[in-house]
């Protein structure tokens, strides 16, 4: 049995399953150079963050419509459902459609139609958080903030993520400024590979909400204490660490002493189709790994509401 949860870090290009990848390949005429979804699966050996992102921007080929964008997100949320997620606030990356082809709101709309029917179908409430490309330019990232304007309505908040080192926060200062003029709510991802300063500048450039992964604020014991006292969640993804070599093996993973020394941790799956689990796996796992007990991971389960972007009483009905 799941704990009920929500997930806060989850890349909704990230759940594309090789089954569903070849099946939107057929339709809309892509070539995969793939023999088959056995072949691909054995590409999901990364040796860090860009080798990953190598494949994940290379298989988005194959999500062209509306229907696609769709069917992604309600298979994602159908999964979600059996590994006890109530709530889900889902990130997409505009700027990885667009460049080739592919409208904003085809995007949005897509992604829309099955965030629309979710609660009813799957009992899962959501979200949506546009991430900017930090490996491209602060200019493109304002003109995605200009193209999503009509569909303002359907956005919660804005992220930040892709390739993280060389690319700090402060490079977003402006667009995260309009963004919050258009009343989003604001993470990003900082200290995945990058350093502790990056999630310090994303906090005070920024001004973010929550951190997405913080694994590095371990190397820096005043960020430590500041987090704690702040109260500032951090969305960690323990398979993701592993798979793109953060850390060597689930064992090592900080998760027990982050939650010891009083952070405000969630566990979740980032890309769950990439990394081995989905969130209600990701859990089993860090039970195994690390020996959290029932109460840990009920604790576990406590932060994803308290962190997640949900008024008092969407936080009941949710939990
Ligand atoms: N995009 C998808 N997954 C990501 C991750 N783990 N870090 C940064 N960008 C990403
Ligand atoms: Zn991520």
């Amino acid at each position: 049995m799941h704990l009920p949860k929500a997930e806060l870090h989850l890349h909704i290009e990230g759940t594309l399953e090789p089954e569903l990848a070849f099946a939107l390949a057929a339709r809309n005429g892509v070539d995969l150079p793939y023999a088959d979804t056995e072949e691909l699966r054995k590409a999901y050996l990364f040796e860090d963050l860009q080798t990953f992102l190598d494949l994940y921007y290379a298989l988005m080929a194959v999500l062209r419509t509306e229907e696609d964008f769709a069917e992604l997100a309600d298979a994602y949320l159908a999964r979600a459902a059996t590994q006890g997620v109530r709530h889900a606030e889902i990130f997409f990356d505009p700027q990885a459609h667009t460049d080739r082809g592919v409208p904003i709101g085809t995007v949005i709309e897509g992604l829309g139609r099955a965030l629309d029917r979710s609660e009813e179908t799957h009992g899962i409430s959501t979200q949506l958080i546009m991430c900017f490309l930090r490996d491209k330019s602060a200019e493109s990232a304002l003109e995605t903030l200009e193209a999503a304007k009509p569909y303002v309505h359907r956005i919660s908040a804005v992220g930040l993520d892709s390739a993280e080192v060389g690319h700090p926060p402060a490079k977003f200062r402006e667009v995260y400024a309009a963004a919050t003029a258009l009343g989003l709510r604001k993470v990003a991802h900082a200290g995945e590979e990058g350093p502790p300063e990056y999630i310090r500048e994303a906090l005070d450039v920024l001004g973010v909400e929550r951190i997405d992964h913080g694994l590095r604020c371990m190397e820096d014991p005043d960020l430590v204490d500041r987090l704690v006292s702040e109260r500032i969640p951090l969305t960690l993804c323990p398979l993701s660490n592993v798979r793109l070599r953060a850390i060597d093996v689930l064992e090592q993973h900080p998760l027990r002493s982050m939650m010891d020394a009083g952070l405000l941790c969630t566990v979740n799956s980032d890309d769950p189709a990439y990394f081995g689990g989905y969130v209600g796996d990701t859990f089993h796992a860090v039970h195994e790994a690390l020996g959290l007990d029932r109460e840990q991971l009920r604790t576990l389960a406590r932060n994803s509401f308290e962190a997640a972007f949900l008024d008092h009483d969407e936080e009941r009905r949710a939990r």
